[in-house]
């Protein structure tokens, strides 16, 4: 069985306020993101929806800090963001794995990075460790990318994220390009990595157009209107029933909450289509 050394854990309580924040890339493009207001508490699972175009990733990349705020704030326990930090993981569509290195490598190194202080032997254990958590076989380790289904690939991105414990983490669509069979069994491997950490779960913010898969994962739902995005709707489910798969076309409360998502979506795509 493998041992994972415990780490010490820095605490955050880490609330994230998003106060007017408004976006644009260039002058000449106009305004992305218009006006979004959000409070999101520590261990809250946030699903941003939105039709395609609408500038979720362009809110995820703000919250890495890959972007600056062109009006407003984002702020993290009171700070504002100043740029990338580990603090923030990130979990790509496209997985993002360096493809000249393995499996093992891919992680090891982002272990590297956040852990400095532990040598190659507790890296690889570290790694392993994550690797069986993802469900991945061990022999998958000295795989390249190339190697590896796109399943297996994004498992790998997931035990890497999960590998250096960022109190946020960020995902974009990270189920986006897989099969239903295999983005199923994913969706329940975050929700089960996330439930297990308890007291000190992870705020996910999780991209996705797809309206079940957000009410299967978040606790908190905010949709994204078209080009320059305000949030239209936002839906918690404290205190409410929760979605799963067993109920999802059930419990006539979700039925609701699902048509009326997808209703909104379709409208708001509507009148985009009469704009253009
Ligand atoms: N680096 C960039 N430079 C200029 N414009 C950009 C850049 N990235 C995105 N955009 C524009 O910003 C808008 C929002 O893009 P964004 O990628 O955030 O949308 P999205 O909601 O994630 O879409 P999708 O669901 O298709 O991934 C689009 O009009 C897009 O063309
Ligand atoms: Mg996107």
């Amino acid at each position: 069985m493998i041992k994972i050394k415990k780490i010490e854990r820095i605490i955050w309580m880490l609330d994230v306020s998003i106060k007017n924040l408004g976006f644009s890339y260039n002058d000449k493009q106009g305004m992305v993101l218009g006006d979004i207001n959000m409070e999101v508490k520590k261990g809250d699972f946030v699903c941003l929806l939105g039709q395609s175009g609408c500038g979720k990733s362009t809110l995820l990349r703000l919250l890495a800090g890959l972007e600056k705020p062109t009006r407003g704030q984002i702020l993290i326990d009171g700070s504002p963001i100043q740029g990338p930090s580990l603090q923030r993981g990130v979990v790509f569509q496209d997985y993002g794995l360096f493809p000249w290195m393995t499996t093992g490598e891919n992680i090891t190194i982002a272990i590297k990075h956040r852990f400095p202080e532990m040598n190659k032997a507790e890296q690889k254990e570290r790694a392993l460790y994550w690797m069986k958590n993802v469900d991945m076989d061990e022999s998958l380790y000295n795989k390249l990318p190339g190697e590896l289904s796109g399943g297996q690939k994004q498992r790998c991105g997931i035990a890497r994220a999960f590998a250096i414990d960022p109190p946020i983490l960020l995902m974009d669509e990270p189920f986006g390009s897989l099969d239903a069979v295999t983005k199923a069994k994913l969706q329940d491997l975050i929700l089960r990595l996330w439930q297990q950490e308890k007291e000190n779960r992870k705020t996910i913010f999780f991209v996705t157009h797809e309206v079940d898969e957000a009410l299967l994962l978040a606790t908190h739902i905010s949709v994204l209107s078209q080009s320059p995005a305000n949030i239209m709707y936002s839906h918690s489910f404290e205190g409410k029933i929760k979605p799963t798969r067993s109920n999802l076309h059930r419990e006539p409360e979700i039925i609701d909450l699902r048509n009326y998502l997808i209703k909104l979506i379709h409208e708001d795509a509507e009148i985009r289509a009469t704009k253009e």
